[in-house]
């Protein structure tokens, strides 16, 4: 049963019981109704009260039912609350724990709501790109008043119930309930029994003393902070309509709005990412209940760049952390830089001094692989080089009790290679952190051919603790991310062969929502690290095809910000790139040299060029099996690359554009003589979908 219905004494109690967090599917909400339905017809029943079993209220809509038809079927969440509404006996909302979305919507339709302490409360649809639907915008001004209302339904932010219950004249609780919350509630019940008439949310007057000047003022805040998102707004304009309609045209005017968002591509985009998120956990051969290692001490190898912010997420989240380096020094160095980095949270107010105090305390170094000898899981950050990764691992493979993960964060070495130094390849993993890696969401956890199905669960379990987004990838050059974002930068440097500026490529990449064009980004990155990729590959691809700009730029030692110059210019101590005539005039000599004159590319073609070559990309490593769903790759390009946020990734973005159009350009990109006809050939997969009118997700 998805909601218990038990009698104590003269009061009905409805439990929902839909774990984990009773949300309102449609069994759930057939539950309740069947609930109200047996406490009518009971004479001996006087009072009714509706709560939640276990660790909540009730979270709201149940999510396993988005975007099925299930959603709407009957009893609908409004159906529900009208039922409520109409009850002849009263009807007491027993909160406690965790009320949001759909499920303080419904309480909102009961005549009397107490809540225990500390009970959080939202309405997070925003979250999701949507407003609250279920009539939420239209009761929560009225029972809160418009401004507190607006501010949670606009942020979507849980607030404790005792704080709003501390507000004068709210309306939302009757009571904040100490001590036995359900003696509590029944004695509630019974005291309001005799009550009549019955309270409705809805009779409630809902008006702001200075209604027009507030939400001109609001509109303009919620503008700025939703930038391309129309939800906020949309929240706005609905409660606004509760302050100026009759209650009944307010509900139509929310559900019209909601529908349109519920359609719209934000909103696709976000729960896109938000399921994309759950989904990449899931890998498709290791069962949910595989057991997963214990781990309760980590060794980080290298305190340099990548280290220190790894080591950082794992104080973070209490786990302690040895690291470990070749002299003195370098650990001093590394472990400056942490309480650095931690100063500055404690100076912003982000981090408390006793919590910074906890985390360093978890903190050790050594210069000896033997004080690993305990660590369940130690994670190599040493150069990238395979003869220092194989002395490393040779070193681990000595010292590492048995069952100890033992994980490599390199970007572009063969895991399987590095796996083959240990005599225990069952136990290596790829760990690729994104960098700063102590603020970067992505996780990039490499399975090797010999990686154990524990020790990706237990990765995945790991990536959960640290708040990283976890994404699977196989083995291959640049695994998901990085071989994608070569094929991006090879076409932005065709781009400025053909007579683009770096800056107008950047422009363009911008205004379609990532936060940082390719060229910004590899001043920010430091262009000598391409520079370093491209010169092995043109030992080991001789036939792939380069615009030698960036080389160019190398040979001029303007490897980014780090040396002042770059695509840019950059004013000491200045992160504003500044247009550069020096980077104009070489591109200028370089285009001389190709024949043909420089064209003017449209911000469509630039933007078309880059985003389908990623796209085209992921299809071949779809096919390969380096990522097994497409969401994967939608999750890496939003957490780790900056893709934009409201267009849920290449693939989602490709798949709203069409597979036959992409398809169709890339035939387009494939005839320009300055471009490499041979990547433009739609890889089999992507020819395939666009043929039958498919598309990736
Ligand atoms: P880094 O040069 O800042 O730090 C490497 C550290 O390892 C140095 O402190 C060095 O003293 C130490 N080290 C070198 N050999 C060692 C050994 N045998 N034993 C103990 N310590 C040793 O390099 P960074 O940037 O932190 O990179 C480390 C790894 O992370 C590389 O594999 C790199 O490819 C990978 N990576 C780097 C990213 C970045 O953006 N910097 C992003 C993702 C991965």
């Amino acid at each position: 049963m998805t909601a218990e219905y038990q009698v104590h004494g003269n009061v009905a109690v409805i439990t929902l019981n839909n774990p984990p967090v009773n949300g309102l599917g449609f069994a759930t909400r057939q539950a309740v109704a069947q609930g109200l339905e047996a406490a009518w017809g009971d004479a001996a029943v006087t009072a009714i009260v509706i709560t939640g079993a276990g660790k909540a209220f009730s979270g709201g809509a149940d999510i396993r039912e988005f975007n099925s038809p299930k959603m709407l079927a009957e009893p609908s969440l409004h159906s529900l609350v009208r039922m409520l509404e109409a009850s002849p006996k009263p009807v007491v909302a027993a909160i406690h724990t965790v009320v949001m979305g759909g499920g303080l919507e419904l309480a909102l339709g009961c005549h009397y709501r107490v809540a225990a302490p500390g009970t959080q409360v939202a309405l997070p649809e925003v979250k999701l790109g949507l407003l609250p639907g279920g009539g939420g915008t239209q009761r929560l001004p009225r029972v809160l008043g418009v401004e507190t209302a607006l501010n949670m339904i606009v942020t979507g932010e849980p607030v404790k119930s005792e704080l709003l219950a501390a507000l004068p004249g709210q309306l939302l609780f009757a009571k904040i309930i100490e001590g036995d919350f359900m003696a509590g509630v029944l004695a509630y019940a019974n005291s309001v029994a005799a009550a009549r008439p019955l309270p409705l949310v809805r009779d409630l007057p809902c008006k702001h003393p200075n209604g027009d000047a507030y939400f001109q003022f609001a509109r303009n805040m919620v503008k700025g902070m939703a930038k391309n998102f129309p939800a906020p707004v949309q929240c706005l304009d609905c409660v606004e309509a509760a302050t100026k309609n009759k209650f009944e045209d307010g509900l139509v005017f929310e559900r019209e709005r909601f529908i349109a968002l519920m359609m719209g591509p934000e909103s696709r985009a976000l729960r896109h990412a938000f399921f994309g998120e759950r989904a990449a956990s899931k890998i498709p051969d290791v069962p949910e209940d595989t057991p997963k290692r214990e781990i309760k001490a980590v060794g980080v190898i290298g305190a340099g760049t990548m280290g220190g912010g790894i080591s950082m997420n794992f104080l973070n989240a209490g786990i302690p952390v040895k690291m470990l380096e070749m002299k003195q020094e370098a650990l001093d160095r590394g472990v400056a830089t942490i309480k650095k980095n931690y100063e500055a949270q404690v100076k912003k107010g982000k981090l408390k001094q006793d919590k910074y105090d906890q985390r360093m305390a978890l903190l050790t170094t050594t210069l000896s692989y033997d004080d690993l000898k305990d660590a369940d899981l130690v994670i190599e950050a040493v150069f990238e080089e395979m003869g220092v990764k194989e002395k490393v691992f040779k070193e681990l493979d000595r010292v590492c009790k048995p069952g100890a993960i033992l994980a490599s964060n390199t970007s572009t070495l063969d895991v399987d290679v590095i796996s083959n130094f240990t005599k225990r390849p069952q136990d290596v993993v790829g760990t690729h952190f994104f960098s700063p890696a102590n603020v970067m969401k992505l996780l990039e956890v490499v399975r090797g051919k010999a990686t154990s199905k524990d020790v990706l669960a237990t990765i995945m379990g790991v990536a959960k603790k640290i708040k990283k987004t976890a994404v699977v990838s196989g083995v291959c050059d640049g695994f998901i991310g990085n071989r994608m974002i070569e094929q991006y930068s090879r076409q932005a440097g065709f781009l400025l062969d053909e007579g683009c500026t770096p800056q107008q490529v950047d422009k363009a990449v911008e205004k379609f929502g990532f936060a940082m064009g390719p060229f910004r980004m590899g001043d920010l990155a430091g262009n000598d690290i391409g520079w370093a990729i491209r010169k092995r590959r043109y030992q080991e691809k001789p036939d792939m095809k380069y615009s030698a700009t960036a080389d160019k730029l190398c040979e001029l030692g303007r490897y980014g910000q780090k040396t002042g110059a770059g695509w840019y210019d950059y004013i000491p101590g200045k992160r504003d790139a500044i247009p550069s005539d020096v980077v104009l005039k070489m591109l200028d000599e370089h285009r001389k040299t190709l024949g043909g004159t420089p064209r003017k590319i449209s911000d469509d073609e630039i933007v078309g060029r880059l985003v389908y070559s990623l796209v085209n990309e992921a299809a071949h490593i779809l096919e390969e099996g380096i990522a097994s769903k497409a969401s994967d790759i939608d999750m890496v390009y939003l957490t780790g690359y900056g893709f934009p946020l409201w267009r849920g990734g290449p693939m989602l973005y490709a798949d709203q554009v069409g597979l036959f159009n992409l398809v169709q350009a890339m035939k387009r990109f494939a005839q320009n003589p300055l471009d490499d006809a041979k990547f433009w050939q739609p890889a089999p997969l992507l020819a395939k979908l666009a043929a039958e009118g498919k598309t990736f997700n």
